[in-house]
């Protein structure tokens, strides 16, 4: 045989080879081939710019708002002042309007170990106009400080509304790039889901809180603007009784407050709200979610009242991924899919978002329901009555990428990436939705992964045909 005949042959094997290893390889949807930079992450010095507080004696900071009560004619404005208690009041007035009002918060302090926390102050204002512009003013004297924010459309099942979405954000120089992207995204994020996992503190020796505080302060320019809406995550615990403290969530629950008790629930870690053409709930991967416990019973009841004649878009956040495909937490979060699957498949939800890994993915329409201990079907299968899964735990906080992937990639995974960024969820009408996600290392208009969603109730079609 000649030597060209030989290795014509042999470029064929190793084709025929490269082709049979692809197949093995995409058993289910696509890794992505671009490759970040392996870096450390590192969080931002004290001393840096997005850390800097507000000039002026005792001028509130860490500014942040979210929705304040469960149709979005309320907003919950808080702050933080670290002189002295100071003004509890909000003066507040809508665009083009003379007449100024007022809402009076409340103000409270917490320790922690051997921190003492300023003065946070949560001041709800409530009985707002639908779709417009108000102004705010925190704070008094020369330390005055004002924001504004628009408030929602009417609550209606054709009403356009863009959800920014960001996890496990943290506070380094990649938590910096991640929160300016979504800035400068030009499909303009209205309202952020952010899905838990906030500053990272407890990364800090004693779980120095002052990082609770210098979040605050970088997200102030985000969150101030527009509502954040809180899942919590297992870096908002901060249980440590080597030093003494052992109430679950205590900086977490003084510094974030959320309407909870609008949707009839008795805690904060799990509420839902309304907002535009959305039903949001949120759910905690971190308190007791088994048979009996009140998280189970609030979303038994919870779930039959989403009427999706109102609000077609039934979306869930919860911090804990229960479909991806990282070798990271992997299955962490599989008794609470045992315990709530079926529901979210019977209610058909549209989509759930999580964090906690470190990365991005997409699933397929999948559900793993039937399994009942004596029959043997223990695979997820693909279940359009069944919500979109995304793993969007890749804010760029101080403990890095999750780059180890399991390989093969399991079918129920249709995109994923080791990479920094955030994403959209942009509703067009009760029928579309369009869902986009963007890396850190791209320009501000790419889209990494992209996918129409199509709304479960309203047009239950399966979007990957
Ligand atoms: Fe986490």
């Amino acid at each position: 045989m000649s030597s060209s005949s030989s290795s014509v042959i042999c470029s064929f094997v190793i084709i025929l080879a490269l082709f049979f290893n692809s197949l093995l390889l995409c058993n289910g949807g696509k890794t992505s081939i671009y490759v970040r930079k392996e870096e450390k992450t590192v969080d931002m010095p004290l001393h840096s710019d997005v850390f800097q507080a507000p000039l002026g004696y005792n001028a509130p900071q860490q500014v942040h708002i979210t929705q304040g009560d469960h149709v979005g004619k309320a907003v919950i404005v808080s702050w933080v002042t670290q002189d002295e208690p100071g003004s509890n009041t909000v003066v507040y007035w809508s665009e083009g309007s003379k007449e100024k009002m007022k809402a009076v918060g409340k103000i409270s302090t917490y320790k922690y170990y051997n921190y003492t926390s300023g003065f946070i102050h949560h001041c709800t204002v409530k009985n707002l106009e639908y779709n417009t512009k108000y102004y705010y003013v925190v704070g008094e004297g020369t330390s005055m400080r004002k924001f504004w924010f628009t408030t929602p459309p009417e609550v209606g099942p054709d009403v356009p509304y863009t959800f920014g979405l960001i996890g496990d954000l943290g506070q380094t120089f990649d938590s910096n790039v991640t929160l300016t992207h979504y800035e400068k995204n030009p499909m303009n994020g209205q309202t952020m889901l952010f899905v838990g996992d906030l500053s990272y503190a407890d990364n800090h020796p004693n779980h120095d809180n002052v990082r609770w505080d210098t979040w605050g302060r970088f997200v102030e320019r985000s969150a101030a603007y527009q509502p954040w809406i809180w899942t919590t995550g297992n870096h908002e615990i901060d249980f440590a009784p080597e030093i003494g403290e052992t109430k679950p969530f205590k900086p977490y629950t003084h510094r974030y407050h959320v309407p909870y008790r609008a949707s009839q629930s008795t805690a904060p870690f799990w509420y839902s709200i309304k907002r535009a053409s959305a039903y949001i709930i949120v759910l905690s991967s971190y308190s007791a979610y088994g048979k009996y416990t009140p998280q189970n019973q609030w979303i038994e009841q919870e779930l039959p009242k989403v009427n999706r004649t109102e609000t077609p878009w039934l979306i869930v956040l919860m911090h804990s991924p229960w479909y991806h495909s990282y070798n990271y937490h992997y299955m962490e979060a599989e008794t609470m899919r045992v315990m709530y699957e079926p529901l979210l498949v019977q209610y058909k939800v549209d989509v759930v978002f999580s964090g906690h890994v470190h990365a991005y993915e997409r699933s397929e329409r999948i559900s793993n329901i039937a399994y009942n201990l004596v029959n043997g079907e223990c695979s997820p299968v693909k279940d359009l009555s069944a919500p979109i899964y995304i793993t969007i735990g890749d804010g760029g906080n101080i403990e890095g990428i999750a780059n180890n992937m399991t390989v093969p990639q399991p079918e129920y995974s249709a995109y994923r990436e080791a990479s920094f960024g955030h994403a959209i969820f942009d509703i067009k009408n009760r029928t579309h939705a369009y869902y986009s996600w963007h890396r850190n290392h791209d320009g501000y208009a790419v889209q990494g992964d992209s996918t129409w969603v199509f709304n479960r109730f309203w047009h239950p079609v399966d979007e990957s045909q």
